[in-house]
């Protein structure tokens, strides 16, 4: 399991523990998270799992292209620390990140 921080757009702060597996935008739909809306399930398409990275003890893995590319399609501007959390997978690496949900 893997500790995961989220900020959700009311301010609540949210601790989930996330298997591995699955991408950082799964683990939060399932917890419950708010503000993601994962339009497009996954695929890097729809820019709605948009998230501002606050604190990364361990790292975050690089960015690939298709996500640096849709990231410029974000509702929000898009800042050094966004990240789009579907394309991030949960490993015991990432333990401790803090994420901002962007929302809508
Ligand atoms: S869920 Fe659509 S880009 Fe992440």
């Amino acid at each position: 399991m893997t500790k995961l921080t989220f900020i959700e757009p009311s301010g609540n702060r949210r601790e989930i523990e996330a298997d591995g597996g699955q991408s950082v935008m799964q683990a939060a739909t399932a917890a419950g998270i708010e503000g993601i809306a994962a339009e497009c399930g996954g695929s890097c398409m729809c820019a709605t799992c948009h998230c501002l990275v606050c604190e990364a003890p361990g790292g975050l893995p690089e960015m690939e292209s298709d996500e640096a590319d849709t990231l410029e399609f974000t509702a929000e501007e898009m800042r050094e620390t966004s990240r789009l959390i579907c394309q991030i997978e949960v490993t015991t690496e990432i333990e401790g990140t803090v994420f901002k949900v962007m929302g809508r």
